[in-house]
């Protein structure tokens, strides 16, 4: 695992945004597993910058999303549907027939098939990965067991808590969601996992400062995977206490 400090928040776009932009001018029709949340916000104002500047052409990428709330339209301002394409997909000359994500309306068992046909036809050649206070990539909770494959995963209470701030109050977020499951975020070339601010504290110590595999903070089963980045900023790299060499 490599471990990425930058200066700021901005650089974690610089950087983490460069990679993907690169990842698509090495291969013009790669296929991206992207994140939603408030850490991605700089990775994609880097993307349409770079888009903007003619530097990459998205026309033949593909893109699939790692989750989506059970309940929300895809109208509905504070789904991932919405966000992606308010944050990205509607910037850049992505055509919208290439890009997936879940859907959260309908009889949640119709949703999981069909999550689980487009991954099973789906190589992801970068995943881009958020990280929940408690440890979670995509909606993988903390548990004793957790799940290969996408599946409909109840939200633990800390990230209810966490993820109220983009609602009017707590009781209107989402108690369900669709998500990848651990084997598909694991089965992607490349993963690049990014965080900051000091609520990633202890998530980001279990995934970076010890050898341990922990049910109990899911990120840490990425040591299982041979090409996986971590770019933190240097805030929270201190409070981890972590040094580069
Ligand atoms: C979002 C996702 C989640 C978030 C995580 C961190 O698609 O899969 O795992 O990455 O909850 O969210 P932020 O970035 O808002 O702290």
């Amino acid at each position: 695992m490599r471990v990425i400090v930058t200066e700021n928040n901005q650089g974690i776009g610089e950087i983490v945004g460069g990679m993907l932009v690169k990842t698509v001018q090495d291969k013009p029709d790669a296929t991206l597993g992207l994140a939603t949340g408030s850490s991605p916000e700089v990775v994609y104002d880097y993307m349409i910058r770079a888009y903007q500047r003619g530097e990459v052409d998205f026309s033949r990428v593909h893109t699939v999303n790692l989750d989506e709330y059970l309940g929300l339209t895809p109208d509905h301002p504070q789904s991932y549907r919405y966000f992606m394409d308010t944050h990205l997909f509607n910037h850049i000359n992505i055509p919208m027939d290439n890009t997936y994500v879940a859907e959260g309306i309908g009889y949640p068992e119709n949703c999981v098939k069909r999550f689980r046909e487009v991954l099973k036809h789906t190589h992801v050649d970068i995943q881009l990965l958020g990280i929940g206070e408690d440890g979670h990539i995509a909606f993988n909770e903390p548990g004793e067991v957790l799940r290969c494959g996408a599946h409909v995963e109840w939200l633990a209470e800390s990230t209810i808590a966490a993820n109220a701030r983009f609602f009017e109050c707590e009781e209107e977020v989402p108690r369900m969601a669709i998500s990848m499951g651990m084997g598909d975020i694991m089965r992607a070339d490349r993963i690049v996992l990014i965080a900051s601010g000091p609520k990633k504290v202890d998530a980001i110590r279990g995934l970076i400062m010890t050898e341990d595999i922990d049910v109990h903070n899911p990120s840490t089963m990425l040591k299982l995977h041979r090409d996986v980045t971590v770019v933190i900023d240097r805030g929270l790299a201190e409070l981890v206490g972590y040094t580069e060499e």
